[in-house]
């Protein structure tokens, strides 16, 4: 298949995408100026809102979109901002989509506070016009989002880490927002907890294969983000831990050290890339990251053929291929 763009895959929800824009914008602002300088950095800078056109395809794909399909497109674009700020204050990161951190600009402390601002922000909106179901769905991402951060804290340094536990923190730090982003979309159309189900667990798989992504292009270098951040932070991802495990005892030791180094050079840093690579670590990945995939396209077969189906197919594709 040929390189999908995000624009074509909006395409069946254009007009959609403007409404929710417009919806953005206008809960992110504060009468509290220092909150209003950062909220409208942050839609400056926005990202790719893959989350909400998640949303409003899963929505489309299973019924016509209504209010609160809108609302849960907002409302997920919010919690997701909220997370990366408290992501970046975690991961000392200075960089994010091509622009500084707000950690990097306004401190750690400001961060905290503008992250909680975000979720309190959102759950409202749910809460607002009573749309619980929606609320239920997005709660239990975030609790799982958090249980996720903290495993990474507690395991992802650890030179043992195995695939099953690196899977458990993908799973909740990144995939269970993606499956909450179908599941609302679709919740907010349908009754049917089949058919909503069945939207959340495409969203799990698809969100297996984007984290796997993300942690490919932390190696390979995307747009906007510190290559290699992963490593200099000590932290172990899918290519680390398949070339571990499959390395001779005294290189796996040499490696390990390598791995274990607070302050890495450039030249170790390319060092730790090759042998991943040499090692078949970046192979590996992205053969799992094609398998959760296809487990991803299967989960949505049964969907009646529509516009939206077909991007949401579409959207497969561009979250394996990215290059940011
Ligand atoms: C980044 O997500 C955080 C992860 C779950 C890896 P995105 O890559 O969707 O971030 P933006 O919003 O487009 O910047
Ligand atoms: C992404 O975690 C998941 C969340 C933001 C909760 P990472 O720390 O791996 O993602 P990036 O690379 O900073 O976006
Ligand atoms: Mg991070
Ligand atoms: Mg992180």
């Amino acid at each position: 298949m040929t390189a999908v763009s995000l624009k074509s895959i909006r395409e069946p929800v254009r007009t959609e995408l403007k409404v929710f824009d417009r919806y953005f914008k206008e809960v992110m602002q504060s009468r509290i100026g220092l909150l209003n300088w950062v909220l409208k950095y942050l839609v400056k800078t926005k990202g790719k809102q893959i989350r909400p056109l998640l949303v409003l395809l899963s929505a489309k794909a299973n019924g016509p979109i209504v209010q609160k399909s809108h609302t849960a497109a907002a409302l997920l674009e919010l919690l997701h901002t909220a997370t990366l700020v408290h992501d970046d204050v975690v991961d000392e990161a200075d960089k994010r989509r091509g622009w500084f951190t707000i950690n990097a600009l306004w401190k750690n402390k400001a961060s905290v506070l503008v992250g909680d601002f975000l979720l309190s922000r959102g759950m409202l909106l749910a809460l607002e016009n009573k749309y619980y179901t929606i609320l239920e769905i997005l709660s239990r991402a975030v609790k799982s989002m958090s249980e996720g951060e903290l495993l990474q804290m507690e395991k992802s340094r650890k030179p043992d880490l195995t695939e099953e536990v690196y899977m458990d923190i993908i799973k909740g730090k990144t995939a269970s927002l993606l499956a909450a982003a179908c599941a609302a979309g679709a919740a907010s159309v349908t009754d049917s907890q089949d058919a909503i189900k069945r939207m959340e667990s495409f969203g799990m798989y698809l969100g297996m294969a984007f984290q796997i992504k993300d942690d490919l292009l932390d190696m390979e270098g995307s747009t906007g983000k510190t290559r290699g951040q992963d490593l200099l932070d000590r932290k172990i991802t899918l290519p680390v831990i398949y070339a571990l495990s499959h390395s001779e005892m005294s290189d796996r030791k040499q490696m390990q050290r390598l791995i274990a180094k607070k302050k890495k050079t450039r030249t170790e840093l390319h060092r730790l890339f090759d042998w991943i690579a040499e090692k078949g670590g970046v192979e590996y990945a992205r053969e799992k990251m094609l398998h959760y995939r296809t487990l991803a396209l299967s989960e949505m077969e049964p969907l009646e053929d529509s516009e939206s189906k077909a991007a949401l197919a579409q959207l497969c594709y561009y979250v394996t291929d990215r290059k940011k």
